[in-house]
């Protein structure tokens, strides 16, 4: 990279390799709080679980520093950063019924809209968090193990991120000076009013071997609690949740 990156702080640059990797060299030389960055393209974006993610142009690239200093409100983070996202979108688009796939994930009528990556860095003067959100305005990515979707398709016309990039930044800026004042509650109350996995629901994760339960809700932590077959209590807090079909 070539360009100062400090330069780029609260900007909106053309392309980079990963916003997230930006926000976390101005973390790194001490960008306040709420400092955010985004790309129109990006060439090496990373979603969770080490997956790629495509940085078509036209779509959002967003990456936010966030110092919460309580570091048990962190693994509330992820959440709160969705859900603040889909406030400020669902406000825009009131009839767009935007749901949270737990912890972070956009969706619109059973299919991936967007997601969220927190990646969480410590030493022994500082620590933060870079929020890197990706949502899919114009186009959607192919190719994934699952459905996807974009805001274009969901609301029927072409939608860029130019038109959002401020609304999703504020919600989510606001989400997280709403989590570090008073707590939990607002993002606890909108995750359970918009969440995909409600109460009951019959969900599987893991792989080989491939474990099954039903959802509980949310635990004091952000987590996802599942009552698993055949019996018991299951704290869940990065797993892939798959909704379990029925044979
Ligand atoms: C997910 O797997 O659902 C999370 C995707 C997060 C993608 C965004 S795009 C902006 C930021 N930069 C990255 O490299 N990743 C995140």
């Amino acid at each position: 990279m070539s360009a100062d990156p400090e330069l780029m702080a609260n900007r909106v640059i053309d392309e980079c390799s990963s916003t997230n990797d930006l926000a976390r060299l101005l973390a790194e030389r001490g960008c306040p709080d709420g400092t955010w960055v985004s790309a129109r393209r990006q060439s090496a974006g990373r979603g969770r679980h080490g997956r790629k993610w495509e940085g078509i142009e036209g779509n959002l690239f967003l990456s936010v520093v966030s110092r919460i200093p309580d570091s048990r409100l962190w693994s509330w983070v992820p959440l709160t950063a969705a859900v603040g996202a889909a406030a400020a979108l669902r406000e825009r688009a009131p009839r767009m019924d935007i749901r949270i796939k737990w912890p972070n994930d956009l969706w619109v009528g059973g299919a991936k809209m967007g997601g969220v990556l927190c990646e969480a860095a410590a030493n022994r003067n500082e620590s933060f968090i870079v929020i890197g959100i990706g949502l899919n305005c114009l186009e959607r990515p192919g190719g994934l193990d699952q459905e996807t979707t974009s805001l274009s398709e969901a609301a029927g016309k072409a939608i860029h991120a130019d038109e959002v990039r401020v609304a999703v930044l504020q919600g989510i800026l606001e989400g997280l000076a709403e989590l570090q004042a008073r707590g939990t509650g607002l993002a606890s109350r909108r995750y359970h009013q918009w969440a995909v996995f409600t109460p009951g629901m019959r969900v599987q994760w893991g792989v080989s071997p491939t474990r099954s339960g039903r959802v509980r809700g949310i635990g004091s932590a952000g987590e996802l609690l599942v009552w698993a077959d055949p019996g018991g209590m299951e704290r869940l807090f990065a797993e892939d949740v798959r909704i379990r079909r029925a044979f």
